[in-house]
């Protein structure tokens, strides 16, 4: 079933090859047809007419010059001729076949001879298959002139030259009828091009909205789409950065009344828990403006971007540095937004190290971009609460004390920037314990 071709492209091409094929095959046999019947008929009349003239010129000469004249008279192909004292036509010849008997018109009278002396005492006819006959006609003063009619079958064509123009006309249809499908199939292409561009750049530019009607009506659809939802995520964007700008002066004005609380152990508690919403809304603002908008999508080396993020953690925790590993190549070009990137890959491996004590990164260059894991040997996640992790704010049992110091948000935003890219994360425990975070990332080179 490899012959229906999976693109819109090849489909509409087959189709109107095969209506081409249809179309000419047909045009071909109504023209041959043609030819073959025109062409029987002009053979039928040049040998009728030549062998009647035949006889004529034969008839008036002496019977001792007939057989000296007759190899200088220039016969069509189908027909010969020759002078003999016995007819060819014998008994045990077939009879002459109707369509033959029709085509020559040996059926109706015979064809006028002129005077008396010239019309042949006697006619003898008969077949010979597939297509031809024999006919004897005696001459007054004895002998006969025996013709052996054969046409050649009919060709449906003159010259080779027509057959070279046909393939030729028929070569320049079907590079016209591939140019003019890819040319307008193009932009449908470039539709699917657009959209996989925007789920993974806000800011690309426009379709354009040009070309024939239907195309220009998709990409107008198509524009107005990516600037709603640009608009949509810009509204949600800014609403999140307001609330939880507009969050802290509440509750600064909460933890000066705080201080003035006389229950010590109420005052700690209830600081502890303002400091917490603090580093909440901090979390929440950050995320907010990491506005994907922001950042320009560039060219860049990954592999140097792990190794920094890897080198940083170090920095923060050098008791650690035998325990935070890099695998992979040294070098690995990708398109995207690096700062966010490193952001996304900080997150995972500061979670590698606070829930796992260790962080290993490998880097794989794959067909179809790059995959990243990055895996701890601490105690993983619940099977059933490894998506939950994703939500906002969500911090596992386990982990709620605040000495692991996140808020809940760094999974989230990691999952937030790498689909922005086009890719994603998921959370797998290890068959030999800890966790897995799978990055894939499309587009690295
Ligand atoms: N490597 C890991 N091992 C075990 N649990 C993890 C790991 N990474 C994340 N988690 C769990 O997922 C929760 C959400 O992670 P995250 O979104 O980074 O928030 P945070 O680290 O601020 O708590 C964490 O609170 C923790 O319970
Ligand atoms: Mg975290």
């Amino acid at each position: 079933m490899r012959i229906w071709p999976g693109s819109l492209a090849g489909r509409t091409a087959l189709l109107l090859l095969i209506g081409l094929i249809l179309v000419q095959a047909a045009g071909l046999t109504i023209h041959a047809l043609d030819r073959v019947e025109l062409q029987t008929f002009i053979q039928t009349r040049e040998i009728a007419g030549r062998g009647f003239m035949l006889w004529r010129n034969l008839a008036v000469l002496p019977s001792e010059r007939r057989n000296a004249v007759l190899p200088d008279i220039e016969l069509p192909a189908g027909l010969t001729a020759s002078y003999d004292l016995q007819p060819a036509v014998h008994a045990d010849m077939p009879p002459v076949t109707p369509e033959v008997a029709r085509r020559f018109r040996l059926d109706g009278p015979p064809p006028p001879f002129g005077a008396a002396r010239f019309r042949p005492r006697e006619i003898l006819v008969g077949g010979i298959p597939p297509a031809g006959f024999a006919m004897s006609m005696r001459f007054a003063d004895g002998g006969w002139l025996n013709l052996r009619v054969e046409p050649p079958p009919p060709r449906p064509w003159h010259s080779e030259n027509f057959l070279w123009a046909f393939i030729a006309m028929s070569c320049c249809a079907v590079a016209l009828i591939l140019w003019g499908v890819r040319r307008m199939i193009r932009p449908v292409a470039e539709l699917a091009a657009a959209a996989d561009t925007l789920g993974r750049n806000f800011n690309a530019p426009p379709l354009p909205e040009g070309g024939p009607t239907e195309t220009a009506t998709a990409a107008r659809a198509f524009n107005t789409m990516a600037s709603r939802i640009r608009r949509f995520v810009d509204d949600r964007t800014q609403m999140l950065a307001a609330i939880g700008h507009d969050l802290r002066t509440p509750i600064t004005r909460l933890r000066l009344r705080a201080e003035f609380m006389e229950d010590d152990e109420q005052r700690r508690k209830m600081l502890n828990d303002l400091g917490e919403m603090e580093a909440m809304i901090d979390a929440t603002l950050a995320f907010a403006r990491d506005d994907a908008a922001t950042e320009p999508s560039v060219a860049f080396d990954l592999a140097a971007l792990c190794q920094t993020v890897l080198d940083e953690a170090v920095d923060a925790a050098p008791d650690r540095a035998d325990v935070i590993v890099y695998n992979g190549p040294d070098r690995l070009r990708a398109q995207g937004r690096p700062a966010a990137l490193k952001r996304a890959l900080a997150n995972l491996v500061s979670n590698a190290l606070a829930y796992g004590g260790n962080a290993r990164l490998r880097l794989e260059h794959e067909p179809h971009g790059a995959c990243i894991r990055v895996e701890d040997s601490g105690p993983g996640i619940p099977q059933a609460e490894l998506e939950q992790a994703f939500q906002p704010f969500r911090r596992l049992e386990g982990s709620r004390n605040r000495e692991t110091g996140g808020t809940g948000l760094g999974l989230t935003i990691a999952r937030n920037i790498l689909r922005g890219h086009g890719g994603d994360v998921v959370l797998s425990n290890r068959e030999e314990g800890g966790l897995q975070a799978l990055v894939t990332l499309p587009g690295a080179t």
